[in-house]
């Protein structure tokens, strides 16, 4: 018989190591090493001297497929929407973000929306908080004004007892549990918010949800540097990850997909943190641009867009001399080194001296923009703030530069227009199109930036 060799594995990446060490040279975590002990090493046993017969498993074709269970509409749009239309039965979604953004206000809305409000005509849908006492609950539910809705509570962290109380013939149709860091299972000795605790914890709920059929939301806490906190394994072993996000100074909030096996990554919902909880916002074009100055010098409005949807941002920049010997260049919002790309561009290729300048940017709301369409209206509101020429009033700006300055065409320049349109906008600075056909007829004049030199053309001959 095969000689039993210990084996340790990272229980963040899976990595199997010789010997234990203090930090897995892998993944850079530190104390996710255990021994585990399989035959020749091999995981789960199977070694060259202990093969076991296995049953053969039936081997099926791609058609025949069964009509999918319908989605399990909230009614919460934006948050439905982000799932891809709704939750779908059996699945798991982890919901991810930094403290005291929402999460539990947004579940707790979710719920109450689910079962359908006051009249209890909807799902059956439990919530399991191991944060939370019930009365603490109770409590949030009272001032957002849900106390009427017949959401089922409980204060629980076993994951044992979650399993139980589940597993029964009328288990709910929607599961929340907040958070997954506070649940432990008993077979394990280490604490709850371990690697291995919140894996086992979830692989539980998970196996129970798609066996149960029922739709399972996980609260994941996030941390410092911006990861779901346990293992990157949770994400792999979720339908989906929704991560909650925002500055805790502003009060709009953004849902985000960032896997979703049911639907669009790129969706966002809009929401607004009041005192009577989180308000979804329909038009957040309007929200982000509300608190705008017109005829200001550094400042340009860029059509973007997220997910389906487009959205129009204010993007601010100030080029201010430096008593610095290397002049700072700060970012709020955007990719810093997108900024010192679109610096060297307008400096290498166009002349803009920018040595001896401190430079900032900055995306008003608190939006983060990653779309790589911001680059021309960056450019547009740096050169505005150097030249200290604002654009014309009711004008919005995309497009993405090159390395040598060209500016390229960017996908659905349609709906970013439309959306300006609607929005009261006129003119468009915008790359070159292909296709000529364009909405000139929604009332939008458009100007076409080839090169960054025609945007410094544009600013030349504004009227003063
Ligand atoms: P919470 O949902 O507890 O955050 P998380 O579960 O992500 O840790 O949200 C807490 C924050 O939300 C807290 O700072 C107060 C704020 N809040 C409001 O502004 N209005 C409200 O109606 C509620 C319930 C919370
Ligand atoms: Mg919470």
């Amino acid at each position: 018989m095969a000689k039993t060799a210990p084996r340790f594995v990272c229980q963040s990446c899976g990595t199997a190591h010789v010997r234990w060490s203090g930090r897995c040279e892998a993944c850079g975590e530190w104390n996710s090493i255990v021994e585990e002990t399989g035959r020749d090493g091999l995981p789960g046993g199977l070694g060259r001297g202990q093969r076991k017969a296995g049953r053969p498993v039936e081997l099926l074709g791609l058609e025949g497929c069964e009509p999918p269970l319908p989605r399990r509409q909230s009614g919460v749009l934006e948050f439905d929407r982000v799932c891809g239309g709704g939750l779908v039965p059996g699945s798991a979604i982890l919901v991810g973000g930094d403290p005291g953004i929402g999460k539990s206000t947004l579940l707790l809305q979710v719920a109450a929306a689910l079962t359908g409000g006051e009249s209890g005509a909807g799902l059956a849908c439990a919530y399991f908080s191991g944060e939370e006492a019930v009365d603490q609950i109770r409590l949030r539910a009272e001032r957002l004004g849900l106390a009427g809705s017949r959401v089922q509570l409980a204060a629980a962290t076993s994951v044992r007892d979650i399993l139980a109380t589940l597993d029964t013939a009328e288990s709910p149709q929607v599961a929340i549990i907040d958070s997954i860091q506070t649940m432990y299972v008993d077979s394990l000795d280490s604490a709850p918010g371990t690697v291995s605790q919140v894996r086992a914890s979830a692989q539980e709920l998970i196996r129970l949800a798609k066996q149960r059929g029922f739709a399972l939301l996980l609260v994941g806490h996030v941390t410092k540097d911006g990861v779901i906190a346990g293992p990157k394994v949770l994400e792999h072993m979720v339908d989906a990850v929704l991560t909650f996000e925002g500055e805790r100074s502003h009060q709009f909030r953004l849902l985000r997909a960032t896997k979703n096996r049911f639907g669009a990554t790129d969706e966002i919902g809009v929401f607004e943190m009041t005192d009577r909880g989180l308000q979804e916002v329909a038009n957040p074009s309007a929200l982000f641009l509300a608190e705008r100055n017109t005829n200001i010098s550094g400042a340009a409005v860029f059509a973007g867009l997220e997910g389906t949807r487009p959205v129009l941002v204010e993007i601010e920049a100030l080029v201010s001399p430096s008593t610095l010997a290397t002049p700072r260049r700060a970012v709020v919002g955007w990719d810093g080194g997108r900024l010192s790309m679109v610096l060297a561009v307008l400096e290498a290729r166009c002349g803009l001296s920018l040595a001896g300048k401190d430079v900032y940017l900055n995306v008003a709301g608190g939006l983060r923009i990653t779309e790589p369409a911001a680059d021309l209206a960056v450019a547009a509101a740096l050169v505005s703030s150097a030249r200290d020429r604002a654009l014309p009033e009711g004008c919005v700006v995309f497009g993405e530069i090159g390395l040598s300055g060209e500016v390229r065409p960017v996908s659905q320049a349609e709906a970013r227009l439309k959306e300006a349109s609607k929005l009261g906008f006129t003119s468009a600075l915008l790359p070159a199109r292909r296709r000529k056909d364009g909405p000139e007829s929604s009332g939008i004049s458009l100007e076409e930036i080839r090169h960054l030199a025609d945007l410094f053309d544009f600013f030349a001959e504004l009227p003063d």
